[in-house]
């Protein structure tokens, strides 16, 4: 089972990047040297997690970053992008956690010593709970709280820092945690998740401005989630429905990036619905972006309601993940050349992408081949994007290892390792090998 680029691949250029990610919460563990999170609070609460679990061990990659360094060295990476936790660094009254800068501190010097680039997310989603209890992202102030934390943070870590991204997804910390209700906190109220959306956005830009003054050297970006919305058929409404989840779903969070305005469903909504926005805050949102991240699992097919608005359509034929996700590679060149027409981007990374299967352990090994199928795939996507014209400039594989997965728990294993959660023995899978054998096999043409 192989990955295999093209003589002329334009993933082959030297200085394409080829990396893995991970997200604190979900392998960090080491729950007792941090704050409370609201991923915490919400695994607490019963039946809002699968599988009933939490994150208070997950990979326990706080005790085993030092192995966990060696693995991702032994891929051949050229860079690892994982988050900080912010309730592990900061703590109640604002101040440093020392402790907790220093294993960020570590682990990006240990990276740094074998030469693979830090690709560092600020928010993935482990809001400090206090900070949740002050209102969270409701509150326009936890926007200039994220800023303060950016500030203390890329001070600290100097030069270390390759790339730092200001938020993932904010899709995810907007519609699936306050519109959804997937997510944590857990609600369901459209106001609120377009005034959390607004604040989140803002938070990026106080932080972006920051960040370019501590760490002008770094490439500071954000990384946002995109899925096409096809119509399920080519009715007129079902069009029109697909263009207005589009709009919702995606363009909401780069429209404002690249434009500074919000797209023109904002004002299709009932006044009660709209986000309140101060005078300012679109320019400071706007601000130019070092980079844009872009991470992409599937697609979404969309068709009118009888409430006027859309809802999705699941995909019930094969090929679907293990999460139920239809396999449709050809969807992230076309979201990408799509953005890429619609507005002037700055160069982009993929930042996520890989696939959930029902991984077991036979004989010691784990024959994914449907996992190595989906990179080859997805891969080949994103050649077809350079080739159609587009920059990019790198590619992260979802995920180094299996880990906590949010509302589904551990049930669903999207690592390119496998992870024992009874011994926490890591485990390379067929796709492991594959990336690694593909990396390796970049510098010989042919
Ligand atoms: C993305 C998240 C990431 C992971 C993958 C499967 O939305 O950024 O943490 O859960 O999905």
């Amino acid at each position: 089972m192989k990955i295999s680029l093209a003589a002329t691949s334009p993933l082959r250029q030297p200085d394409f990047v080829f990396g893995v990610a991970t997200a604190a919460f979900q392998i960090e563990g080491g729950a007792d040297s941090r704050l409370p999170c609201i991923w915490d609070t919400f695994c607490a609460e019963p039946g809002r997690i699968k599988d009933g679990s939490d994150g208070l061990t997950a990979c326990d990659h706080i005790h085993r970053w030092h192995d966990d360094i060696e693995l991702i060295a032994a891929l051949g990476v050229d860079a690892y992008r994982f988050s900080i936790a912010w309730g592990r660094v900061i703590n109640v009254d604002g101040s440093i956690n020392q402790a907790g800068l220093d294993f960020y501190l570590q682990l990006l010097d240990a990276l740094q010593a074998r030469g693979i680039k830090a690709f560092v997310t600020l928010y993935h989603w482990d809001l400090p709970q206090y900070l949740q209890d002050l209102g969270g992202w409701l509150k326009r102030d936890t926007a200039y709280k994220f800023a303060d934390y950016a500030d203390k943070v890329s001070r600290a870590f100097g030069d270390r820092v390759y790339s730092y991204a200001t938020l993932n997804e904010p899709f995810c910390s907007a519609y699936l945690s306050y519109e959804a209700g997937i997510h944590a906190p857990g609600v369901q109220n459209r106001q609120q998740g377009r005034q959390v959306a607004h604040h989140l956005l803002l938070a990026h830009g106080l932080a972006l401005k920051v960040l370019q003054h501590n760490a002008p050297q770094a490439k500071n970006g954000i990384v946002l989630n995109f899925s096409p919305c096809p119509p399920a058929s080519k009715s007129e409404a079902d069009v029109r429905a697909a263009d207005m989840a589009d709009q919702y779903h995606n363009q909401w969070y780069l429209k404002p990036l690249m434009q500074g305005c919000y797209p023109k469903l904002l004002e299709q909504l009932p006044l009660a619905e709209q986000p309140d926005i101060a005078a300012g805050d679109m320019a400071i949102i706007a601000q130019p972006l070092d980079f844009l991240g872009v991470n992409y699992y599937t697609r979404t097919v969309y068709r009118a309601n009888n409430k006027g608005w859309f809802s999705d359509v699941p995909p019930t034929s094969p090929p679907l993940t293990d999460m139920g996700w239809e396999i449709y590679p050809q969807g992230l060149t076309e979201v990408l050349l799509d953005m890429n027409t619609r507005y002037s981007l700055p160069p982009v990374y993929i930042t996520e992408n890989g696939a959930a299967m029902p991984d077991a352990l036979q004989q010691g090994k784990i024959e994914d081949s449907e996992r190595v199928a989906y990179f080859q795939q997805h891969l080949q996507a994103v050649e077809q994007a350079i080739d159609a014209g587009m920059r990019i400039d790198g590619y992260f594989a979802w995920s180094l290892m299996d880990n906590f997965e949010w509302a589904e728990g551990y049930a669903k294993r999207f690592g390119i390792v496998y992870v024992d959660y009874t011994t926490q023995q890591r485990t390379l899978k067929a796709s492991a090998i594959a990336l690694r054998d593909c990396f390796a096999g970049r510098t010989h043409v042919g």
